[in-house]
Parts: C-alpha cells; sequence; structure tokens
C-alpha cells in the first residue's frame, strides 16, 4: 500500500461463493434446443462451463487477480473486450480461453495477436470472415473465432444468414475452427423481448446445423439470463456482474476502503465543498477522507449517502471532489484521525453495497464497478480458501 490510506479490498472467497451460486443454476439446454445428444460415455449429462467475464478491469475488480482465482477454481474461459485486455490478461499469466468479445477491427493486427496470444475472436461480419481466411491461408498457426449472431441488441453481431456466410467461409479454411456461435440479451430482465432474441438464435443455430455448420460452444447468458432463462445456457454462461456481486441475491466481492485524515469542527451555517452546496445545520464536526470521483465515487451520490465509521453511519456532507469527500461525524462518539472510513463494505451491523451507491448516484451499478478499476486506487486480495 502506498502513502494514502485508500484502498479497494477484494474478497476473493466471495467470488468464488458466487461462481457456485451461479454453478449450482446451470442446466443443459443444448440437448432440448438443437436435438444434439450431449451425453458423456457415462450417460451423464454435460453441464454448461462457465465464461467469466473480466473486461474492464475485471470490472474494476482487476482482471488478472480476479482470472488467475477462478482458474484455480475451475474456469477454464475468460471474456475481455478487446485484443489489449486479452494480451494483459495473457501477460499477468493467465492460461484457459480468452474470447474477445468486442470486434476483431482492424483485422489483420487483431488476427496476428490472435494468433500469437493464442485469443480467440469474435466475426461478426462476412467482411472479417473473408480477411480472416485470407490471414490463415498464409499462416501455420490456427486461429479459433465465435461467430456473433444478431437477435436484438444491434452491436457487433450478423443477421442469421449472414452467420451462414461466415461459417461457410470458415468452414472451408484448414486453419480455422469454428469454436462457437453465440450472441447477447439487451435486456434479460424483459422475458419476452428475450424469448424472442432467444427464438431467432435458435432459428439461426438451426440455419447453421442444416448446412453442416456445428460450432463447438454455443452460448448467449449473461448473469441475468443465466438465472432467468435455464434454456439459454446452451454450452457455456457468460455472467460478469453476478461474479462480482453486483446482482441481488450474490455477495459484492469489493469493499472500499479509507481512513480519516482530517478533522474540523465548524458553526452552524457553515457552507461545505465546492459550489457551497451544503450547508451545516447545526455546530457539527466533519471528517475529510482521502477518496473522490478520482478513486470511481459518483459526485451524484452525494446528497443521498453516506459511509461508515465505528459502525456507524456518517453522512457526506458536500459535493464529493476529486481527491476528498467531507463526512459529517457529529454523532459518532470518538471519531478521530487514522480511524477506518467505510466507503462500501461492512461496519458493525452497516453495511453499504454498491447498489446502495448506484441508488444513491442513479447510476448503473456497471459503471460504478468499471470506475474503481482506475489504477490510482490500491487493490488488495483477500485470499480464498479454495
Ligand atoms: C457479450 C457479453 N457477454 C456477457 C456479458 C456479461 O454481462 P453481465 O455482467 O450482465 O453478466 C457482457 C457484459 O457487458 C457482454 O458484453
Amino acid at each position: 500500500m502506498g502513502y494514502r490510506p485508500t484502498w479497494l479490498e477484494i474478497d476473493l472467497a466471495a467470488v468464488s461463493r458466487n461462481l457456485d451460486r451461479l454453478k449450482s443454476r446451470l442446466k443443459s439446454s443444448r440437448t432440448a434446443i438443437l436435438a444434439v445428444p450431449l451425453r458423456r460415455a457415462s450417460g451423464t449429462e454435460l453441464k454448461p462451463e462457465v465464461l467469466a467475464v473480466v473486461k474492464a478491469n475485471g470490472y474494476g475488480h482487476g482482471a488478472g487477480p480476479v482470472a488467475g482465482h477462478l482458474y484455480r477454481l475451475g474456469v477454464r474461459w475468460f471474456g475481455v473486450s478487446s485484443i489489449e485486455e486479452g494480451i494483459s490478461l495473457r501477460s499477468q499469466g493467465i492460461q484457459g480461453r480468452i474470447l474477445i468479445l468486442g470486434s476483431s477491427f482492424p483485422f489483420d493486427a487483431s488476427f496476428q495477436a490472435a494468433a500469437k496470444y493464442r485469443l480467440a475472436l469474435t466475426i461478426s461480419s462476412a467482411e472479417a470472415g473473408r480477411r480472416l481466411c485470407c490471414f490463415a491461408a498464409k499462416r501455420n498457426t490456427p486461429i479459433s473465432g465465435h461467430i456473433k449472431m444478431e437477435t436484438g441488441m444491434q452491436r457487433i453481431g450478423a443477421r442469421p444468414e449472414t452467420c451462414l456466410q461466415i461459417g461457410r467461409l470458415l468452414k472451408e479454411c484448414p486453419k480455422i475452427k469454428i469454436e462457437g456461435v453465440y450472441t447477447h440479451f439487451a435486456d434479460a430482465r424483459d422475458r419476452a423481448f428475450s424469448t424472442g432474441q432467444l427464438v431467432c438464435f435458435k432459428r439461426g443455430l438451426v440455419l447453421l446445423r442444416e448446412n453442416g455448420i456445428y460450432p463447438q460452444y454455443i452460448h448467449a447468458a449473461n448473469s441475468a439470463a443465466s438465472l432467468r432463462y435455464p434454456e439459454s445456457h446452451f454450452d457455456l454462461i457468460r455472467p460478469g456482474l453476478a461474479l462480482y456481486g453486483g446482482m441481488p441475491g450474490f455477495e459484492p466481492a469489493a469493499s472500499l476502503k479509507t481512513k480519516i485524515v482530517f478533522l474540523k469542527k465548524v458553526p452552524a451555517g457553515t457552507p461545505v465543498s465546492y459550489q457551497r452546496l451544503f450547508t451545516t445545520q447545526r455546530e457539527s464536526l466533519l471528517a475529510t477522507l482521502p477518496v473522490g470521483y478520482g478513486d470511481g465515487l459518483p459526485i451524484g451520490a452525494w446528497r443521498r449517502g453516506h459511509v461508515l465509521i465505528k459502525g456507524k453511519k456518517a453522512p457526506i456532507a458536500g459535493l464529493i471532489t476529486m481527491d476528498m469527500t467531507m463526512a459529517d461525524v457529529t454523532g459518532i462518539a470518538g471519531a478521530g484521525v487514522g480511524d477506518e472510513a467505510v466507503v462500501i463494505g461492512a461496519s458493525g451491523r452497516q453495511t453499504i453495497t454498491p447498489n446502495d451507491w448506484s441508488a444513491w448516484a442513479r447510476m448503473s451499478v456497471y459503471q460504478l464497478l468499471c470506475g474503481f478499476g482506475t489504477p490510482r486506487l490500491p487493490k488488495v486480495y483477500r485470499c480464498a480458501k479454495i
């Protein structure tokens, strides 16, 4: 730890428990959907595997340490957003399959890196398929591709007919393995819309199968779909948020902690922080905490938010600044410089979750967590018992 007493503590045991919770919900849905008998020789049904989504620096938790931990727990698939994130995972010693969930553009540079670092690519246009075939023809290294099918997200994804075109192209290239076909839910909370996406996906899969294209892995489900739609589990689920505990029923893995570095008593009527949006209503004891929006705290949370000191709520006083935040500790007996302040996490009987902060700031919990990935916020990993 550096000189500034502010850190994000990641409880890897919570990540383990979240993984277990997800795995306990897994059903094999491929058999039902594609009528492909997916059974081991012993006759036991295969359960889908987990592809842990660790993009955006592991949703702010540190992609390398989280992926390393999950690998030790048996997870063999990781999803990142870009080639850079894939290379970064490899450089941190992460084994297993790494799927780049973003686009493979610029083509040749992406293909080169994929071959060098054993990264699986997302292929979502006929042009990408053609360029990949040309690239692979000149090389000895095999490359794996996952065809991304558009079913309702309108981000990157090819219509089912284009997926067939891509599939036909890739199938002709001996160096290319069509490792997967996948889609992504746009709003997994909406059953009707998600069912529509699934229907479209299944139609596309049947089209591929009728034309002799049998990808090894079919996948669709993010965290919410993994919980709500067992029929979307196929061969792999791709959870992100649930692993980090950002969903109801899961344990937040990250705690954000700091210490009081300064205390002052001010009279009633004292304006506090930038723009003087907050004014003390009584004589107040204000604690200054060395944490701010530069560490990922959302400015907009100040009106509703609090931190925990000695197990008690200390309301945020005034606008959160880049590096510091003031908290009202008037009611907290004995509060002093050096006392720990829990910004996210538990203190005594009180707990503050990332979802509390996102509600206070009226922002997405995804965005909140990703903000903590800033390199300026040190990460401390509590080791799990595996
Ligand atoms: C393609 C893809 N799959 C899976 C996920 C994981 O989603 P969630 O964090 O909601 O589980 C994401 C996240 O944005 C994604 O983009």
